[in-house]
């Protein structure tokens, strides 16, 4: 028993003198969450070797202007304004054999913004509406609600009437089915939720009737009747004019009236 007592005594100071020889980096504070600013801070005790310099980096990536070539055992990063597109995951790095590293994250409301502002469907076609999120935390829950006349907000539930909606953290969509002209057009809202809070934006879905994608067509199909018409009346009108060409004596103003307008119709004729 004794000896059992002795080698579990052992093994703890073993555990322990390994504990306080490991290289130790305190971050301060352990985390920001929906804070303005900050100073982050990280001080290493018991490097294994010497310290050749120090950076930090934002969600592996490395922040310009952060590295420094120093032994300094302790490095501060200032975040002057945090907001929502500050968040994410900060880490500062010692240089020393092997590197060593630790964490601060940084929390705040979602960024959430509308991939159009403006989005438009035919009736009876679908619409889609897409928000997407950049922030830190990403939203853990979406939602999708309708701005309807009286100025109130109806919630969209996935699968019923004619929606869907399908999200990711960092994306959600709203799809309509079967377009209606005079239900469907408006204002359509998503929310993004995380443990700090939520943030929205909004897209006006325009519905374009049928009718609507035929006009082109439609204009162009009455320029020509047009156009046709014009060249029929002229070519009425200067058949007896050029019988009497140089025969009868006409006033001089009709004379040049009627050249004039001959001379309009050959460029109509030549469109043709
Ligand atoms: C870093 O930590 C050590 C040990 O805990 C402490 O003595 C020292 O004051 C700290 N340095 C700074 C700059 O906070
Ligand atoms: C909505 O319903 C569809 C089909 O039932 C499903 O695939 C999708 O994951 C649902 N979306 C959400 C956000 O629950
Ligand atoms: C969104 O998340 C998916 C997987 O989770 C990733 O592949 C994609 O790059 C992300 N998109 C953006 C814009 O961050
Ligand atoms: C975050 O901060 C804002 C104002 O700075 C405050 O209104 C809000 O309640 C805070 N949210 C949380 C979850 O602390």
């Amino acid at each position: 028993m004794k000896l059992l007592w002795g080698f579990c005594t052992l093994i703890l100071c073993l555990y322990r003198g390994n504990a306080l020889a490991d290289p130790l980096i305190v971050t301060q504070p352990m985390e920001v969450r929906n804070e303005t600013s900050a100073i982050l801070s990280c001080n290493l005790t018991n490097p294994l070797s010497t310290v050749k310099g120090h950076y930090w980096m934002k969600n592996d990536k490395v922040i310009d202007g952060t590295k420094q070539d120093s032994n300094a055992l302790y490095t501060e990063l200032n975040l002057v304004r945090i907001d929502s597109r500050s968040g994410g995951v900060y880490v500062c790095v010692f240089l020393s054999d092997p590197e060593v590293k630790n964490a601060i994250e940084v929390k705040t409301v979602p960024d959430v913004s509308a991939y159009k502002h403006s989005e438009y469907g035919n009736e009876k076609d679908k619409g889609v509406m897409v928000c997407v999120s950049h922030g830190y935390p990403l939203p853990t829950d979406w939602k999708w609600y309708k701005q309807v006349d009286s100025g109130d907000k109806m919630a969209i539930t996935n699968g019923t009437d004619r929606y869907t909606i399908k999200s990711t953290p960092n994306r959600t969509t709203l799809t309509i089915e079967d377009l209606d002209i005079d239900n469907d057009m408006g204002d359509y809202i998503c929310y993004g939720e995380n443990d700090i809070g939520q943030a929205s934006d909004k897209i006006y879905l325009r519905v374009r009737s049928r009718l609507a994608a035929l006009w082109p067509f439609l204009g162009i199909v009455a320029e020509v009747i047009i156009l046709v018409t014009i060249i029929f009346i002229y070519e009425k009108r200067r058949k007896p004019d050029e019988i009497n060409d140089g025969k009868a004596m006409l006033p001089q103003t009709t004379r040049t009236g009627m050249s004039g307008k001959g001379t309009q119709t050959e460029s109509l004729t030549a469109i043709f």
